[in-house]
């Protein structure tokens, strides 16, 4: 079975099997339901083989799948190697790797091992007996003055990153996100090597690698001392303490020797500084590639508490854009997105008039972020420019964090209805919505089952069907994004030509050059805008007809050109 290959471009010098990959992230819960119980599943995924191939994607990023109560919506497994009946079986899995690959599409999974949930055989086995081996696979603590160990708050819940054990008094095992998914403890060589055994056997699958989540937090500050509070609850961030911490370098680099070595990782690397870029994605570095959320999260102040909105500009845009491609040239390649699962949609979030949420603006947007040097990572539904949901109230929402967040704002003293706008502009159920395949009522979806998750906003031309054979859609736009940079004479310096900012452009106007002859030029706001650009081949336009003058030429509102200069 196909795991690694060769580069389809011949480079001399330095190149990696991975690099000229297109991932598609399917969100299975919400991708395709084939057994029409209002649940997608790797069925569904299998059925859309044959979308996704036309699509022209090169690699599958599927989120979790695992045996999972569902807490965090599967990122809480509770069997590593035992798939959840909701979304099929072990034979299905096995299945969906052999049909892509003979499709030739590769397979990389979530990998979620700096937390296990509650109901994993472990935790349940550590918490029977506090004499058993497992118990030191979790992180247990003594309280201190009748409360928890340290004043950490979790990332989800809002409360103390600790819980006290059950019929325990006094002694509390640590979560950096829900108490529903303690940590697992990584100063233990027999859970790392559990872990390291657990990811060779899905490897050994044919899976080409992984979407590795959380990872900078498996190391905790081991002298669990308490923050300076940043909150009025007297408590302060779990990051601070537990995110890329000094001492995670010798996990990384043995869970890299000891399992994905030649495989495709791709990390969830949070609070990764650029200065640190060598030890990650350098040449020997833990990974292929790692997102960098900086731009993503522009509209949020810390990226986790929603009520803290930023008015941002295009100019902060693209300074946040260009420092982090210009800092990840220097050392490795980049893993661009717009979109995921823990993401609004990127239409809703990055173009702020609604009127202009339009398939013009998707692609605006699409073609400003696909050209950049490294691995696109396009999240289903945003080759359809699928917008956010609107939802009426609090209840209407599954994902815990909307809750946490919801409940945050009105302490912060925000009114309902704003709570409620916070999160309908953040939640992540905005991407994880069921994906619209046409327009019926549910979406093509299900059958005729009503779905788990209110659909987002609909249109008669959001959707797979009234795309498929429109030529000015944003899925033929997409298709022609993914043609142009993998199958054309430009992909070599698509692909792996430099990138370079070009600064002489108005402000609301994102301009890069990719090698010495190819220029994208994105207009990200709603007026006209001149740019002086030599003459040349225009090869993507997502107008019918681009205004052009002796110098240069007028970009209308979310124009977006690639254009290949002659000088
Ligand atoms: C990652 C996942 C997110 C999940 C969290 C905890 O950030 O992307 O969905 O909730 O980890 O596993």
């Amino acid at each position: 079975m196909t795991t690694t290959r060769q580069p389809h471009v011949a480079l001399d010098g330095p190149v990696h099997w991975w690099q000229d990959e297109v991932i598609y992230q399917v969100y299975p819960a919400s991708f395709k339901d084939d057994d029409n119980d209002g649940i997608g599943d790797i069925r569904g995924i299998i059925s859309k083989l044959p979308y996704l191939k036309s699509l022209g994607i090169t690699m599958i990023w599927v989120s979790p799948v695992y045996a999972s109560p569902m807490v965090d919506n599967g990122y809480d497994i509770s069997d590593y190697c035992a798939i959840n009946p909701m979304f099929g079986t072990m034979d299905d899995c096995d299945e969906l790797i052999s049909r892509a690959s003979a499709l030739d599409i590769r397979i990389i999974m979530d990998l979620v091992v700096n937390h296990t949930s509650d109901q994993h055989q472990w935790f349940r086995e550590a918490l029977a007996d506090p004499q058993s081996p497992y118990r030191d696979y979790y992180i247990f603590k003594d309280g201190r003055d009748g409360g928890p160990p340290t004043n950490w708050r979790s990332n989800f819940g809002q409360g103390s990153s600790w819980t006290e054990v059950p019929g325990e008094p006094g002694t509390y095992y640590h979560h950096v996100f829900s108490p529903k998914q303690p940590d697992l403890n990584w100063e233990n060589p027999t859970l790392r090597a559990a872990i390291y055994e657990m990811i060779n056997w899905w490897l050994d699958k044919g899976l080409a690698g992984f979407r590795v989540d959380a990872i900078t937090f498996i190391k905790k500050d081991q002298e669990y001392r308490d923050l300076e509070p940043d909150g009025n609850d007297g408590l302060g961030k779990v990051r601070r303490r537990t995110e890329n911490q000094p001492g995670i370098e010798d996990f990384l680099d043995e869970l890299k020797q000891r399992t994905f070595n030649r495989f495709d990782a791709v990390g969830e690397a949070s609070g990764v500084r650029y200065d640190q870029l060598d030890q990650f994605i350098g040449e020997s570095g833990y990974f292929s590639m790692i997102f960098d959320f900086h731009y993503a999260d522009i509209d949020v102040a810390s990226g986790s508490e929603w009520h803290r909105r930023v008015d941002w500009t295009v100019p902060d845009f693209k300074n946040l854009l260009f420092t982090s491609q210009m800092s990840v040239q220097e050392i490795g390649w980049a893993a661009n997105f717009l979109e995921n699962h823990d993401q609004p949609r990127s239409v809703s979030k990055f173009i702020r008039d609604p009127e202009y949420r339009t398939a013009t603006g998707a692609k605006a947007l699409g073609a400003t972020y696909f050209f950049l040097r490294g691995v696109p990572f396009i999240f289903q539904g945003q080759e359809l420019g699928m917008i956010n949901a609107e939802r009426d109230g609090i209840d209407e929402f599954s994902d815990l964090s909307s809750h946490d967040n919801y409940r945050r704002s009105l302490e912060e003293g925000y009114s309902a209805d704003q709570a409620l706008a916070f999160v309908n502009h953040r939640s992540r159920d905005n991407g994880r919505t069921p994906f619209h395949w046409d327009d019926s009522p549910t979406a093509g979806f299900s059958d005729s089952h009503e779905p788990w998750l209110g659909l987002s906003e609909k249109s008669g031309t959001i959707n797979v069907a009234a795309q498929e054979n429109d030529p000015d859609s944003v899925l033929n736009f997409y298709r022609r994004m993914i043609e142009l940079r993998n199958h054309s004479e430009l992909s070599t310096e698509l692909i792996y030509g430099e990138i370079a900012e070009i600064t002489d452009v108005p402000d609301d106007v994102i301009a890069y050059r990719r090698g010495s002859r190819l220029r994208l030029y994105a207009n990200w706001s709603t007026t006209d805008q001149d740019v002086t650009v030599p003459a040349g081949k225009v090869h993507l336009n997502n107008y019918p007809t681009l205004e052009q003058g002796a110098d240069g030429v007028t970009l209308r509102p979310y124009q977006s050109i690639l254009i290949e200069v002659s000088e």
